[in-house]
């Protein structure tokens, strides 16, 4: 059985959320960069296994260690780009229903139904989706798990984003997203200043073929979001809010701000250093695992309260946490 026809939900709706020319730039990265990589079920494999997706996918499942529940039921992933993630997650039985969300046509309809060939996906449990996550056409808390893997720092307004991620989940149900992030001593002036960079020639024609084009940092739609802008979007959204952040490139990450754990409230205990960290003499904190949890009347009051204080006390589980 092949993948059922996408929908498309009018994108229109949500105009004023969507930079003008950013769904064509990433048209082209999933044209030039994306598609000759899950052209045959080795190179799908090879993707799967390499440095792009096995830390993101990792990360993104410490939720099943941190909330003790295992990703299951239906699932949205947002800004699902190749889909990988989607594709992957379709074959495990708990799961019943997989939507497979993003705003450009050709990742969802040209690039995906390649990585569901070639990564083996139950095709059955599938729905492609061309659409905006800040306007989802879909009921009221119809979802139990939206997944981000590196797609809602592209939102031009996170709250928007997150207050429609939290329509569409059921109460109990999680946001889970894995993002770059920035500390929160990154400043204003700073941002909006590398919102202003043009990005390198050679990063150009790795993500778009053409050495030549003059992109900034913003129009492709690229946000330098800090963790407290994460958080204060989840709780105006109307969430419970976990952050977890952790190492992943070491010193060969782009963005070299985040040197040392940040001092900032009761973070110790929410680092993947071990597990995650290349360079562990020097890691660099600059990505987030971000938990939000849409509060439900039939769960003690106390969940997320519980589940942190767990993290933090059961030696064995917290061990886990860093294997
Ligand atoms: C950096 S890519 C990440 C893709 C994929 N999740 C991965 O891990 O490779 C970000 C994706 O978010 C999508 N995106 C950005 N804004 C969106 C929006 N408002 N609605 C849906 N998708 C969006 C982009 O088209 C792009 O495919």
């Amino acid at each position: 059985m092949g993948l059922k026809p996408s929908l498309y939900w009018n994108l229109e709706d949500d105009k004023e959320n969507i930079r003008e020319g950013a769904i064509e730039l990433r048209a082209r990265v999933a044209e030039h960069m994306y598609y000759k990589n899950y052209e045959t079920p080795e190179k799908a494999k090879q993707q799967l296994n390499g440095p792009g997706f096995t830390w993101r996918i990792a990360a993104a499942r410490k939720v099943e260690l941190i909330t003790g529940r295992k990703l299951s039921g239906r699932i949205i992933e947002v800004g699902a780009g190749t889909g990988v993630f989607s594709a992957q997650i379709s074959k495990e039985p708990q799961v019943n229903e997989v939507y497979c969300l993003d705003y450009d046509r050709f990742s969802i309809d040209s690039l995906f139904p390649l990585v569901c060939n070639n990564l083996n996906a139950d095709t059955e449990k599938i729905q492609p989706v061309v659409g905006s996550y800040n306007a989802m056409k879909c009921e009221d808390g119809y979802f139990d798990y939206v997944i981000s893997l590196g797609a809602i720092h592209h939102s031009e307004n996170l709250t928007a984003t997150l207050k429609e991620c939290f329509r569409v989940l059921k109460p109990g149900g999680f946001v889970v997203a894995v993002e770059h992030c920035h500390p929160n001593s990154y400043t204003n002036y700073q941002q909006r200043a590398d919102y202003e960079k043009l990005i390198s020639p050679q990063r150009a024609k790795m993500l778009y073929n053409d050495e030549s084009l003059k992109i900034k940092v913003k129009d492709n739609s690229d946000h330098y979001y800090r963790i407290c802008e994460f958080e204060s979007a989840g709780f105006a959204a109307g969430f419970d809010v976990l952050p977890y952040i952790f190492d992943v490139e070491g010193e060969k990450a782009d963005d070299k701000i985040f040197r040392k754990p940040q001092p900032y409230r009761d973070y110790s205990n929410r680092f993947f250093r071990p597990y995650f960290a290349k360079d562990l003499a020097k890691p660099v904190f600059d990505n987030l695992l971000l938990i939000l949890h849409k509060p439900s009347s039939e769960e003690a009051p106390s969940f997320m309260t519980d589940i942190n204080i767990k993290n933090v006390t059961d030696k064995g589980f917290f061990g886990r946490l860093f294997k």
